[in-house]
């Protein structure tokens, strides 16, 4: 009976569809990703590139096939696999209907696509954000079938592309080196940029990736997609190019050891692929991304910052009491806003002195802190700061009391030895009564003590060895599990603590995604604080994320390396402090205060401007990069000799971005005390055609190594 009605649907889509439908048209400011549907009532890719105008959309047709099945005749990777209860691993989707909705700069379509022979239903969402030219591509699979289907593949989206060549962006890494900028490529064949670490997943990849068409593209020229997934766990991106030379490029979760058994009725909704067409070259898709990210996809993405000193690696696990109040003094002194405790103060059966005991327990530890971490508030609000404290919530350490008395919560197999990483191993997220326990350590810390300002969220192992004891046989639904859980105990958190900020750290890099950054403010992007490093660590991920998002702490660590190096390097992105103060020389302390100062003055046009990328550190032993706002009445420009020698002649560089009639005066700001400023235009007023034509000599001299200036560009 029901099969009948469908055939009776399906014949009526015939005679409705043999009318024609008209293409599907999604569009943002500059770029048009057109569907069309073929005779055979699959829909078809027919478009994606620059803008079009409206009457070119009746010409178009044909293309590839939008969401690619398996099972039939395709013979490339599929979009889905979706194996039928009865065994059967075909599915055929056709057009069903569409809708589009459109509130005020948003406008979402849904295209839903249905199988003739099985109840199988798949709503392709693409939801475009037409001022910051960003769309995002997601799918959501039902069926109504008698018994559960096994979804083996089940990406968000599949975009068709069509050049001469293709070239690919990867950013990877490992600890310490995050973020890495690799590009080359494509030849025949398959080419996946992938995790499959669980938690910690962007560990040894950031999930972003650049999309070259025919060639390169520079930061000014060339057409492009960048792309990256709203997904905090295993990812997945496939670039296929066939034998007729068609790329295809499948984004989504990973869907290794991830099949997904679904239960009549029951939605399956893949994350979101985040991603913008330029056609002038890279610095335009970062621009968009961050755009869109401050406005839709950041907490409080168009909101202030709070500067910071952490004493992680001041003090490492060895503090008490006194040891912090005195560095709330240093807090004060340099002039930021909060103090942030890190690891170590919990744990009493097992205190947390190193990282090898303690996770798990989050209780104040009684020696290190007696009067608890209602005290250290209350001192940090009566010496006027802040005050913010490190969990690491999802993890636990076999030396603890949390592991003694329920060995059930932990992902470990129940027959084989534990695999240890960072002496801990991960909680099982999946179980409710966990997720209770994690939102409580949360809930109860901002209970007792309404004053935290800030939490620091750690995860510092990705998961092996893995076996979820809550989950039993479905062992294949864990990874998608537990990111889904993840984000079920944020979403409490915030509906409870809305504006809080967070940030989302992983022992440096191994969280930097956007399905996470709705839930926190910043990220921590690499434990390697060295200037040098965190120049290109920076700069890699200043691709993917606005400035106001990527937290930069001035450190000890950068050997050779001037405090005002490392503190222009810092103040790039979003300022923090790592260091002992009281070990700074006079002459630091003030230079550190003035940079407080400034950053203050500047972090506007650094945190809600316009980036542009002038000079790589990949391609000359320099950087620069600047900010303008959105008036173009003030910009910031970083100017990083790195390793010069003396064959680094370094041209003139011209600005960007800014209006090319007004007047700017140009002004070096953030001095060493003692030093002056020694370019020969600094105060000097030009025209933003002049800048911007000619510009301007940043190293006039010989560029001494690991030098650094900060710019100030004021309309006058
Ligand atoms: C890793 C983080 O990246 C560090 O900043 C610090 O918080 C340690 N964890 C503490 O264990």
């Amino acid at each position: 009976m029901k099969y009948s009605l469908l055939l009776l649907f399906t014949l009526f889509s015939l005679v409705v569809l043999s009318q024609s439908t008209p293409p599907i048209v999604i569009q943002t400011k500059n770029t048009s990703l057109v569907f069309t549907i073929g005779k055979n009532h699959r829909v078809y890719q027919s478009y994606l590139g620059a803008r079009l105008a409206n009457t070119a959309y009746d010409h178009i047709s044909g293309g590839q096939e939008a969401y690619m099945t398996a099972g039939m005749e395709n013979l490339f990777e599929p979009a889905i696999r979706l194996v039928h209860a009865d065994g059967n691993p075909s599915l055929e989707l056709t057009y069903a209907t569409h809708t589009t909705n459109q509130k005020d700069n948003v406008t979402t379509t849904r295209i839903v696509l249905k199988d003739s022979v099985y109840p199988v239903e798949v709503t392709l969402q693409y939801t475009a954000y037409f001022n910051e030219d960003v769309i995002t591509a997601s799918a959501t699979i039902q069926h109504h079938e008698k018994k559960p289907v096994r979804l083996t593949h089940y990406a968000s989206t599949l975009l068709h592309f069509s050049a001469d060549n293709y070239w690919l962006t990867q950013f990877h890494g490992e600890w310490a080196r995050e973020a890495q900028m690799v590009e080359e490529k494509l030849t025949n064949g398959i080419k996946n940029i992938e995790s499959k670490l669980g938690t910690r997943a962007d560990y040894y990849q950031t999930p972003a990736f650049f999309l070259s068409l025919n060639n390169p593209a520079t930061e000014t020229s060339g057409e492009l997609i960048a792309g990256t997934l709203a997904w905090t766990g295993n990812f997945q991106f496939t670039f296929e190019v066939d034998q007729r030379n068609q790329l295809r490029v499948r984004p989504g979760i990973n869907p290794y050891a991830s099949d997904y058994t679904l239960k009549p009725g029951e939605l399956f909704t893949t994350p979101d692929f985040i991603f913008t067409y330029s056609s002038q070259g890279k610095g335009e898709a970062s621009r968009n991304l961050h755009r869109w990210a401050r406005n839709y996809a950041v907490l409080d993405g168009n909101g202030p910052r709070l500067t910071l000193l952490n004493n992680w690696e001041a003090t490492y696990f060895n503090f008490n009491e006194d040891k912090l109040t005195d560095l709330f003094d240093g807090a004060k002194q340099l002039g930021v806003d909060m103090f942030l405790l890190d690891d170590g103060w919990f744990g009493n059966a097992f205190p947390r002195d190193n990282d090898k005991a303690g996770l798990g327990d989050w209780q104040e530890n009684k020696t290190k802190l007696p009067h608890g971490i209602g005290h250290l508030v209350s001192e940090a609000d009566r010496k006027g700061i802040k005050f913010g404290i490190w969990l690491e919530p999802e993890m636990v350490n076999p030396k603890s009391e949390l592991y003694q008395k329920h060995p059930d919560w932990i992902l470990r197999l129940p027959n084989r030895a534990e695999n240890l990483s960072r002496n801990q191993l991960v909680l099982d997220l999946t179980n409710p009564v966990v997720q209770n326990f994690v939102f409580g350590i949360v809930d109860s810390l901002l209970t007792k003590n309404p004053g935290i300002a800030y939490i620091k969220w750690d995860c510092n192992r990705p998961m092996s060895n893995t076996y979820s004891p809550y989950l039993k046989e479905n062992q294949s639904h864990l990874f998608i599990e537990y990111t889904r859980s993840f984000y079920k105990v944020l979403d409490r958190i915030r509906a409870k603590y809305p504006h809080l900020p967070i940030m989302l750290c992983s022992g440096g890099g191994g969280r930097t995604d956007f399905g996470a950054l709705k839930y926190f403010t910043e990220f921590w992007p690499s434990d390697n604080t060295d200037g040098l490093e965190r120049v290109f660590i920076q700069w890699g991920y200043s691709y993917f994320f606005p400035a106001n998002t990527i937290a930069a702490h001035i450190t000890s660590m950068g050997k050779g390396q001037s405090l005002k190096f490392r503190t222009d390097v810092a103040m790039s992105a979003k300022l923090g402090y790592d260091i002992r103060v009281n070990e700074m020389t006079l002459q630091e302390l003030q230079f550190s205060q003035e940079a407080v100062k400034n950053y203050k003055q500047l972090s506007d046009v650094i945190w809600f401007g316009d980036l542009f990328r002038l000079i790589s550190p990949y391609e000359e032993n320099r950087s620069v990069l600047m900010y303008v706002n959105d008036k173009k009445s003030k910009a910031v420009l970083f100017n990083y000799n790195l390793t010069t020698r003396r064959k680094d002649l370094f041209t003139r560089v011209p600005l960007q971005g800014l209006d090319p009639k007004k007047n700017y005066r140009f002004h070096e700001t953030n001095l060493f005390p003692g030093t002056k400023a020694n370019n020969p235009d600094n105060d000097k007023v030009f025209t933003g055609e002049y800048l911007m034509t000619i510009g301007l000599n940043l190293a006039p001299g010989r560029a001494l190594a690991l030098t650094s200036n900060i710019f100030e560009i004021t309309e006058e």
